[in-house]
């Protein structure tokens, strides 16, 4: 059977018919099912694993499509749209009624993005319906970034994998929202917060953890591999071949190299953006038992990079 290809037809009939395909996007790879049918909805919550009151994004092929899922559009948001879409920026929007509970778990916002991919579109653009579609990673483990993490993780899970190479930002998409009149980003990701302040003014930061947060890609420990991970700075254990170290640009002199990845030997945070979740994932197989990992500069998408290492340090909370 083969479970990865480029067929856009094949993915769409399983769509079609409630199946699950796992679909490319700029960010990362995302477990798309018909987002305006319980049953599909229902497999994805329960091929991630994933609890029911953490809600999904559900994506679009083209800015039209919002009108008959939204009730209103604020203005702001309705500008960020316009200049990022499609691109990695997910609104959250007043729901319709079209858009089921299960895709909002219950609240009243739905989540909403167009991806930009070439396959991803073209696909979306010959469905009568919205993919729901959360990152295709067991629920708390990190995104895939190629089809093969997919495979890897979920291959049991999906009915196909459709392949669009390697992810180009790497990062999950950014979550903006209105409370009020203020702008709230929900989650840093793929476009940097200083964009989007730039076209809309500052926004506020939502920082919030707790077992049902508003964005649970806020959960402390999200973006977690399995081995525990530390910040290098902070690291008193031994520095032998139990440690693996993920710098950002430099190789640190006291462990040999082959123990060490460094997201960008130039320093460019879109490199590193890139290598992150990969080089987590990769790590994760190494026969060390502790990452150490390193800062990266505070600014553009260092930002999300920074909150996702956060995350990936926070001790292992199991929430998931
Ligand atoms: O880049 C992305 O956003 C990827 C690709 C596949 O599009 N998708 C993704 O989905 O990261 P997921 O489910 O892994 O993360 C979506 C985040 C979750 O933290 C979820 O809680 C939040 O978005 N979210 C979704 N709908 C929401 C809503 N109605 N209100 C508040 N938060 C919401
Ligand atoms: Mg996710």
């Amino acid at each position: 059977m083969n479970l990865q290809g480029t067929d856009i037809q094949k993915a769409r009939s399983i769509l079609t018919a409630e199946g699950l395909v796992a679909i490319p996007t700029e960010t990362v790879y995302g477990l798309a099912g018909n987002g305006l049918s319980n049953v599909a909805i229902t497999r994805i919550f329960e091929a991630k694993n994933r609890p029911f009151f953490d809600p999904l994004i559900l994506h679009i092929g083209d800015i039209s499509q919002v009108t008959s899922l939204v009730i209103t559009i604020p203005a702001p948001l309705q500008k960020l749209m316009e200049t990022f879409w499609p691109g990695p920026l997910t609104v959250l929007l007043p729901k319709s009624q079209v858009v089921p509970d299960l895709v909002t778990s219950g609240q009243d916002r739905v989540a909403l993005r167009i991806p930009q991919h070439p396959l991803t579109l073209s696909l979306l653009l010959s469905l009568d319906f919205p993919l729901a579609a959360p990152s295709a990673n067991p629920f708390g483990y990190v995104s895939p970034t190629t089809a093969q993490h997919v495979a890897d993780q979920l291959g049991d899970q999906v009915d196909y994998i459709l392949d669009g190479g390697s992810c180009s930002i790497g990062l999950e998409s950014t979550i903006v929202g209105m409370e009020g009149d203020a702008i709230v980003v929900y989650r840093k990701g793929g476009l940097a917060i200083e964009e989007i302040e730039k076209l809309v003014g500052p926004i506020q930061l939502t920082d919030i953890s707790t077992s049902k947060p508003a964005a649970p890609g806020m959960l402390i420990k999200h973006y977690a591999p399995s081995k525990s991970v530390h910040w290098k700075q902070d690291w008193d254990g031994p520095w032998d071949e139990t440690v693996g170290i993920l710098g950002f640009q430099h190789l640190h002199p006291q462990l040999p190299a082959q123990n060490q990845l460094l997201l960008s030997p130039t320093g460019d945070l879109r490199e590193a953006a890139y290598h992150l979740f990969a080089f987590l994932r990769e790590m994760d197989r190494w026969p060390v038992q502790h990452i150490l990992v390193e800062k990266v500069p505070d600014i553009g998408l260092g930002k999300a990079i920074n909150d996702k290492l956060t995350r990936a340090t926070a001790s292992r909370t199991k929430t998931n």
